[in-house]
């Protein structure tokens, strides 16, 4: 059986780890063979599709299983944006037959799981592994990369807030996610944030500012860790004044009035809410922009060394994957729910899952900051 791997969307550790196993696995039990597709789908689409193959045999595998990030490279293309639906399904399927790859696996959240499942449906076998610094598909509790992105920020945040201590500021740390906080969240735990501001709960800005305000008269510094995802209600007080034209901060009212752009899955491109919490901070506080110091973790968080859980989990993720393929299934996302691997028909993988499933009252216990 010869089997194509293509890993999609953001990338994140501990995508090598589980290429690997499944190369090891795959030769070891079952002699097959393996073929890397770069730049995903884009690659498995193109009519160039030899000069984005990379063969991958035993001794990559023991080269690659602790790498950062994925040696096949990755790209979001979507094979069934309605752009590409009437020619890239098909091209996929003539490439494979071409190369005489009889199974795709692929890497990816939520966007990359959603395209392997509308190939399954064309009929082209395909098993998904979730990998995502986000951690937000459904099915499964933990993604590839996620625990070692927390690992990292913890470190990182946890150092500015230090330094935040240090000189009595307010320290504002932006952190990705996309719509889900679960990064903004755990690192926020494990940093001793005062405040953690998640795209799943509203608040009233001038409610932050006093929260803020209140923080620093008991404490002097406060450590707030905002989510990319985070949304402002249009209607607050605080956010019209802001965006006015008599706004004391043009700056300000720029980044609140640029368009936004979208990347092929429709996503919205995000990034940059620190600098405006920073911003309306020190508009509410009518403080000085050297009092609220706020940095950006941003990319960071992508090309890490996986830690040893991200190891482990693509190891398992990756022997799961190759059982699964050489039983012929397909249309199915692997996981891990407790300490136990299982597999996840895609459909039911793909709700994204948020900080919702968790109770206000551990939200509200942990620093998540939200107003009624
Ligand atoms: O999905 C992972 C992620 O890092 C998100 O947290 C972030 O919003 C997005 O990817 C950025 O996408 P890109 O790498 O395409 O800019």
């Amino acid at each position: 059986m010869k089997i194509a791997f293509v890993t999609g969307g953001g990338d994140s550790a501990g995508i090598n780890s589980a290429l690997a196993r499944a190369v090891l696995h795959g030769r070891e039990k079952y002699q097959a063979s393996f073929i890397g597709v770069r730049r995903a789908f884009e690659g498995l689409a193109s009519d160039n599709i030899e000069e984005y193959l990379l063969p991958l045999d035993e001794w990559d595998a023991h080269r690659i299983f602790c790498a950062p990030s994925t040696i096949l490279g990755s790209s979001r293309f979507a094979p069934f944006s309605e752009e590409n639906k009437s020619w890239a399904p098909e091209k996929i399927q003539s490439n494979m037959k071409k190369l005489g790859i009889d199974a795709i696996l692929a890497t990816g959240g939520n966007d990359t799981i959603g395209s392997a499942m509308h190939l399954h449906d064309f009929g082209i076998p395909i098993i998904g592994i979730p990998k995502s610094i986000d951690n937000d598909i459904s099915g499964t509790d933990w993604m590839l990369g996620a625990s070692t992105a927390v690992d990292f920020a913890r470190e990182a945040f946890r150092s500015s807030a230090v330094s935040a201590e240090t000189h009595a500021r307010v320290s504002v740390n932006e952190i990705m996610g996309r719509k889900a906080g679960w990064l903004a969240y755990l690192t926020g735990i494990s940093t001793k944030a005062d405040i953690i501001l998640v795209p799943e709960k509203a608040f009233s800005l001038q409610a932050l500012v006093d929260r803020v305000k209140k923080l620093q008269d008991q404490n002097k510094s406060v450590n707030i860790v905002v989510s990319e995802g985070i949304n402002f209600n249009q209607e607050d007080p605080l956010f019209k004044k802001a965006l006015s034209p008599e706004s004391e901060d043009q700056v300000l009212r720029a980044m609140l009035s640029e368009k936004p752009e979208y990347d092929e899955h429709g996503n919205i491109k995000l990034g940059g809410v620190g600098v405006i919490i920073q911003r309306i901070l020190a508009m509410g506080l009518k403080c000085s922009l050297s009092a609220i110091r706020q940095s950006n973790i941003g990319f960071s968080l992508r090309g890490l060394t996986p830690n040893a859980f991200d190891i482990i989990l693509g190891q398992r993720f990756g022997h799961r994957a190759m059982e699964l393929l050489m039983d012929k299934q397909s249309g199915i996302m692997v996981g891990i729910r407790g300490k136990e691997i299982v597999s996840v028909p895609m459909i039911e993988a793909l709700p994204q899952y948020t900080l919702d499933a968790l109770s206000d009252e551990e939200l509200d216990a942990f620093g998540v900051f939200f107003t009624p």
